[in-house]
């Protein structure tokens, strides 16, 4: 048994925040059922397609797992069959713009009237307040809770992340949130309302910074960089290009190969606790005992000095024999590995990290399964619908709907007609 059989999830999600969390829960065992506006469908299915006429990578990767409805929930028809989704289902997941469901008539109150069993889990971009009208993407919500304003070079541009810490990590918090009120649930009896802001999400995952806007106050952040380099601080917490963020100095460094390969680089920490051992690996014995070297605060005003030493040292082997020389050392090093190493990785295939799936119109592809491993409750990753596949299995299996009553809802528009030949 899944951890969550038995969960049946009301999915209203598009785009990646409110997928990513629905995705999670179908892989932790709920029967997800994906609903979209018919011959439509989420927006993602035809964004950045790479195989004509089938669901694109974006889609496709987000949404294993799920079952797919076709329902238009404007049509008064289409209501009826969502009034009776909502009164079958224990949580209702959606990420449209602030409104939307009250705009199609179903406030929370009416939700609660309907099954005040229902958890009403949403993304937003902001929480209440000014911008809570917003719709916002990915890269505004890494602006707008800090992300970008921290990262970069200190005389560089505010930068945004490949990593979506908008979508897919405003995503994760928010199935945390629908897992906690459903144990709530099991005490109370009631549904509650979960909301997960996409700006509460990223200065939640960019905490250590608000840390640093207060230490600031007290003097300059001398782990920085630009201290060593004398360049004075402001008042916000500046950008420190690929400083760690834990107060052990570490950068990014060069390796064998770094002329012809993009990423033939390793990050390197110069942590206290192995310094001597730093120090005999890169040929600068004399550096163990040298006033100028041997403590941290000493070397502070001389980082640059100390990686230039370090980077003659892992420029002369590749970042995969830095990591075999230094982690038996202990020496906390990790190699830039690209995409094209990571899916090619045997040990991430092994674990279910990274999972070939085979789709009938774009044929196999690769994707990133559950990252999160149950001993109880593994996962198994399968397909992502079809628009509308399961459209009549689920009014038919789920809401008690007739063969004649699903044709009626076909022939009014209520319900799609994509999978009327199955
Ligand atoms: N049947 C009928 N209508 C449907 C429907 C269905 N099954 N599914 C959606 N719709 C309607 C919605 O009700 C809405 O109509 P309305 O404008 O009359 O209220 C319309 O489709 C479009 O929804 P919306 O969410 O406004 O889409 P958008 O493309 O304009 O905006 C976002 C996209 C992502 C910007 C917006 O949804 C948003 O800000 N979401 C919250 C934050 C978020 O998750 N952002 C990250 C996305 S990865």
């Amino acid at each position: 048994m899944k951890a969550l059989e038995g969960v049946r999830i009301l999915d209203m999600t598009h785009v990646q925040s409110g997928p990513t969390c629905t995705q999670l829960l179908a892989w932790f065992g709920a029967d997800v059922i994906k609903v979209e506006r018919p011959g439509v469908g989420d927006a993602t299915r035809g964004q950045l397609r790479d195989v004509p006429d089938a669901d694109s990578l974006y889609f496709t990767m987000l949404n294993h797992n799920k079952r797919s409805l076709t329902l238009n929930t404007k049509d008064e028809k289409g209501k009826q069959v969502f009034t009776r989704l909502i009164e079958t289902c224990d949580v209702m997941v959606e990420n449209f713009a602030p409104g939307a469901l009250d705009r199609m008539g179903f406030s929370w109150e009416s939700i609660q009237e309907i099954n005040p069993r229902m958890i009403y889990a949403s993304v937003k971009g902001f929480g209440p307040g000014p911008y809570s009208e917003c719709k916002v993407y990915e890269n505004v919500a890494q602006c707008a809770g800090g992300a970008a304003s921290t990262t970069g070079f200190v005389d560089g541009l505010p930068l945004v992340t490949g990593a979506q810490i908008g979508d897919s990590g405003t995503g994760l918090h928010l199935a945390l949130g629908i897992v906690t009120a459903l144990y709530q649930r099991e005490h109370s009896g009631r549904g509650q309302r979960v909301l997960a802001a996409m700006q509460d999400g990223v200065l939640n995952l960019c905490r250590v910074k608000l840390r640093d806007q207060q230490r600031l106050a007290h003097g300059p952040l001398k782990e920085y960089s630009q201290y060593g380099e004398g360049i004075p601080f402001a008042q916000a917490t500046p950008r420190a290009g690929n400083d760690s963020g834990g107060g052990q100095p570490g950068r990014i460094l060069k390796c064998k190969g770094w002329e012809s390969d993009a990423n033939a680089y390793t990050y390197f920490i110069t942590q206290a606790a192995v310094w001597e051992k730093i120090c005999d690996i890169i040929g600068r014995p004399e550096w163990r005992e040298d006033p100028d070297f041997a403590t941290p605060p000493a070397r502070l005003p001389r980082l640059n000095e100390v990686f230039e030493a370090i980077e003659q040292w892992t420029m002369t082997k590749t970042k995969y024999e830095v990591m075999q020389i230094c982690n038996p050392l202990d020496i906390p090093v990790g190699p830039i590995l690209s995409m094209q190493e990571l899916s090619e990785e045997p040990s991430l295939r092994e674990t279910g990290t990274i999972v070939e799936v085979e789709h009938p119109t774009r044929g196999k592809y690769l994707t990133v399964g559950n990252p999160v491993k149950l001993s109880d409750s593994p996962s198994e990753v399968s397909r992502s619908p079809l628009l509308g596949e399961h459209t009549g299995q689920i009014l038919q299996e789920v809401l008690g709907y007739s063969a004649e009553e699903v044709s009626e809802l076909r022939e009014a528009g209520a319900v799609g007609q994509e999978d009327c030949t199955s």
